[in-house]
């Protein structure tokens, strides 16, 4: 049977009962909230604005609180994001609060949106990667996805920075962005209404999507439209209290007067404390689960590999997909393996003929020395062979000579006898001897 035709009959056969009593199930709603109420909340505000503009004045303010707070030099080398956690309490509601500074947003040049946008990324990566373990803890597990963004808006009177722009462009679709406009009671009462009016074109414009307080639900569909049309809110923050009739404020002084804080004709910031704690809170945790994390889940899903639907828009399961991708990844893996033997190959063969070559010419060398050497030993010896016939000459004379020494000293031996018969011979033997020494 087709799809559809399967789905018509399950609604069909889908009748509408009445109870004969009462059965209970009509506690599921109180179920919930005492389920939540024993699980705790949690919710993260990241404050993006520049060094001063009264962040942590206003979240002192918004839950009536003194956080740690530190002043932030303007001389940071890039934009830093300093998460802060704080558990708080209201009646039996638990509220895991963390509140995220962008210390060092807008100080000077390089000072960008990116490390921003990372650590939201980042903050979505874990939930995923709990998300996919085999063994998820995300009941206790600590969510800390930023659900809202309070951006604040320097009250120059003018218009948007261009940072303020690319930087609310670049964020609007990871969180709710809820704009502000810091120190309000530095504007005056006119230019705060035409300067509201601007930042709305302005953002209109440049396509930035802020954060629309719900309007589906009915209780507070009327609240949250009339709260629309008032944004960006204007804020003043103080912790100090000031003494107003008999009543202590808080506000901020000033020689000419007091700027109540929760004043509304004064400033917006009970507006924002109504839309933000009060009636949205749950909406703001809901959009960022549903909304930002669900696109940044696809995106990472898709960038796997992952989808639900197949070619000619067939739905596919995730089991397929993962086998198709498996089966891509091995083919993959075969050719890389195969291009690397190849290569390995072609690298032996390179270095055999490299070697080759090297043992020829050292083959040449050799042979070129042998000869060398050989034609060397064959001059000595020839040197020595006739050194070896000098040699044997000169025996030869040496061996003359002394016989005719001997010669010569036996006819001197016989000299006195035959003195007188031979006195002319005499002198021809020393004639003819100094001729052979000689
Ligand atoms: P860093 O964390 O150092 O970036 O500063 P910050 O943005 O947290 O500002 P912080 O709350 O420390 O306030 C800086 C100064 O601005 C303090 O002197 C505050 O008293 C003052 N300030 C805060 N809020 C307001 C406001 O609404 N109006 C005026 N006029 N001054 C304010
Ligand atoms: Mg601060």
């Amino acid at each position: 049977m087709a799809a559809p035709d399967l789905e018509r009959r399950s609604k069909e056969e889908m009748r509408l009962l009445t109870l004969g009593g009462h059965v209970g199930f009509d506690s599921l709603p109180d179920q919930l909230v005492s389920k939540s109420i024993s699980q705790g909340f949690s919710f993260n505000i990241l404050c993006v604005g520049e060094t001063g503009i009264g962040k942590s004045t206003l979240m002192n303010t918004l839950f009536n609180t003194i956080f740690e707070t530190e002043e932030s030099g303007h001389y940071e080398a890039c934009v830093r994001l300093r998460p802060r956690t704080y558990d708080l309490q209201e009646s039996n509601v638990h509220l895991k609060l963390t509140i995220v500074d962008a210390v060092g947003f807008g100080d000077q040049i390089n000072k960008d949106e990116r490390p921003i946008v990372d650590y939201i990324d980042t903050q979505f990566e874990n939930y995923l990667q709990e998300e996919l373990k085999i063994q998820r803890s995300l009941f206790d597990y600590h969510d800390t996805r930023i659900h809202v963004c309070l951006y604040f808006i320097t009250p120059t009177g003018h218009s948007l920075k261009s940072l303020d722009l690319v930087t609310m462009k670049k964020l609007d679709s990871k969180v709710n962005i809820i704009p502000i406009i810091a120190k309000a009671d530095t504007i005056s009462k006119s230019e705060l209404h035409k300067f509201k009016n601007k930042i709305m074109s302005e953002l209109d414009k440049n396509g930035v999507q802020i954060y629309q307080f719900p309007t589906d639900d009915e209780a507070v569909a009327e609240i949250n439209a009339v709260m629309n049309a008032h944004l960006p809110f204007a804020v003043v923050g103080s912790t100090d209290e000031v003494k107003v009739g008999n009543k202590l404020v808080r506000a901020r002084q000033y020689p000419w007067g007091i700027v109540q804080v929760e004043n509304e004709s004064h400033c917006d910031f009970v507006k924002l404390r109504e839309m933000l704690i009060r009636v949205n809170m749950e909406d703001l945790r809901e959009q960022t689960h549903s909304r930002h994390y669900e696109l940044y889940r696809r995106h990472k899903l898709e960038e796997m590999g992952f989808q639900d639907t197949a070619a000619e828009s067939k739905p596919i399961s995730l089991q397929e997909t993962y086998e198709t991708r498996r089966k891509e990844f091995l083919c993959e893996l075969q050719k890389k393996e195969e291009e690397m033997r190849q290569m390995f190959v072609n690298k032996v063969k390179e270095t055999e003929l490299e070697l080759k070559e090297k043992e020829k010419e050292l083959h040449e060398r050799f042979e070129t020395l042998k000869r060398t050497h050989q034609e060397e030993k064959r001059k000595v010896e020839e040197k020595r062979r006739q050194l070896e016939e000098e040699k044997i000459a000169f025996n030869r004379r040496k061996a003359a000579v002394e016989a005719m020494q001997a010669q010569a000293l036996q006819a001197t031996s016989q000299q006195p006898l035959r003195r007188d018969k031979d006195k002319k011979k005499t002198s021809g033997w020393s004639s003819i001897y100094s001729v052979t020494i000689s």
